[in-house]
């Protein structure tokens, strides 16, 4: 049995990670730790972890045999660090740092320490991803030329109304936009998938974006990628789809174009399906994510030291830099009249067009 630690007791902690550990063989939660004493003993109590620390020194002595880091990704270096001075595997979650440099120092001081650094890409494990891997590899639909991963999402708008009816920034959005905007945060999923669907890596890439609300990173964003076995991946990325409707929406698909036939995946109605010239073969759909499946192969890496599909920390680093890059050049580009006019909050609040903020805070689901 490998006790586990976590650091970083938030959102995704709370909804992905401790249930997943909590559920797998071989694993048990042995230890959490945030800066944030509140925060840790609340998630220690409420899942009945033996231990709880506000102190880092404390949680790594604990007796744990591996971490999980869970914090925002400006914490992640100094986590990983630290996890490796007290020679201790990490898996990491997305976007595995703020820089490219942080990323090379973490992958190098894990490296020279023996240590394995994964990636937390869940969305690898989903069983519709793992399917299309197979599929792919069987050359089920020839040979895949033309990817279309698209995730639009409404991400709650940069404003939501207060119980009292007033405007004001909505705090998820900004954490969200913090770490990058939408390429970064969820976009780095899609550019991981690409790469490990196809077997291949990404030659160059260009993107293009658009402001919907106004902040430096675009909200809506399109990358494409050209993969040096010759194929090509269109990504495309929103934080702001519909997110002024009364009844927000998203769309979440996955096509993959191949020389004999076609996969979609659409996530409305679980929609999976192979198009060939026999005809179409249905597969069961599921969600996009699969924490279980990450900390199946966590735990398969730390008892045989094989990581499988566990994604490395240079595939974190990888779909990271294309993500960043990418949107440091559509910045860069930037037109001076891409900005969306200040007035509309005004008129929105007057069509009562938004939802009340606690209404957006809990809708959807985070990257
Ligand atoms: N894979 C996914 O599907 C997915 C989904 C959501 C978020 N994420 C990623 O997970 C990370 C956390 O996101 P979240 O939404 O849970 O954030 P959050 O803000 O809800 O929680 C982060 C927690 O980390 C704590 N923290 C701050 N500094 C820390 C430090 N130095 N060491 C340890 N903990 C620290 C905070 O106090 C907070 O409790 C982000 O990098 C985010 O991009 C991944």
């Amino acid at each position: 049995m490998k006790k586990i630690g976590l650091m970083g007791c938030g959102l995704i902690a709370e909804y992905g990670h401790l249930p997943a550990i909590l559920a797998t063989q071989g694993l048990e939660a042995w230890a959490v730790y945030d800066p944030d004493p509140e925060r840790a003993y609340s998630l220690q109590r409420k899942y009945g972890i033996p231990h709880g620390y506000a102190v880092s020194s404390m949680f790594f002595e604990s007796g744990i045999d591996a971490v999980v880091v869970t914090s925002p990704a400006p914490a992640h270096k100094l986590n990983v660090e630290e996890a490796a001075h007290y020679g201790l595997p990490v898996l990491c979650e997305k976007p595995l740092a703020m820089t490219d440099d942080d990323a090379s120092s973490m992958i190098n001081t894990m490296d020279d320490a023996g240590l394995l650094l994964a990636t937390g890409f869940c969305y690898r494990f989903s069983p519709v991803a793992q399917n299309i891997k197979r599929l792919v590899m069987d050359g089920a639909i020839g040979e895949v030329r033309s990817l279309r991963l698209v995730y639009i999402w409404n991400l709650h708008g940069r404003d939501q109304y207060t119980p009292e009816g007033h405007l004001e920034p909505n705090p998820y959005w900004a954490g969200r936009m913090s770490e990058g905007g939408p390429m970064v945060d969820c976009g780095v999923h899609q550019i991981d998938l690409a790469r490990w669907w196809l077997g291949s890596d990404v030659a160059n890439y260009q993107a293009s974006g658009a402001w919907v609300e106004d902040y430096t990173a675009p909200d809506h964003m399109w990358l494409h990628l050209d993969h040096h076995n010759g194929a090509h991946t269109m990504a495309e990325m929103s934080f702001s789809y519909g997110h002024t409707v009364r009844d927000p929406l998203a769309h979440f698909s996955y096509h993959l174009i191949g020389t004999e036939g076609v996969i979609r995946y659409d996530r409305d109605g679980w929609l999976f399906e192979v198009r060939t010239r026999y005809g179409t073969h249905r597969l069961p759909g599921a969600g996009e994510k699969n924490f279980e499946g990450l900390y199946a192969a966590f735990a398969h890496a730390l008892e045989t030291g094989e990581s499988g599909d566990l994604p490395s920390g240079l595939d974190g680093l990888r779909a990271t830099q294309i993500a960043r890059h990418a949107t440091e050049m559509v910045i860069a580009r930037r037109l001076p009249n891409t900005a969306p006019p200040a007035a509309r909050f005004a008129s929105r609040a007057a069509n009562g067009k938004v939802g009340t903020g606690k209404n957006n805070r809990l809708s959807g689901a985070a990257c």
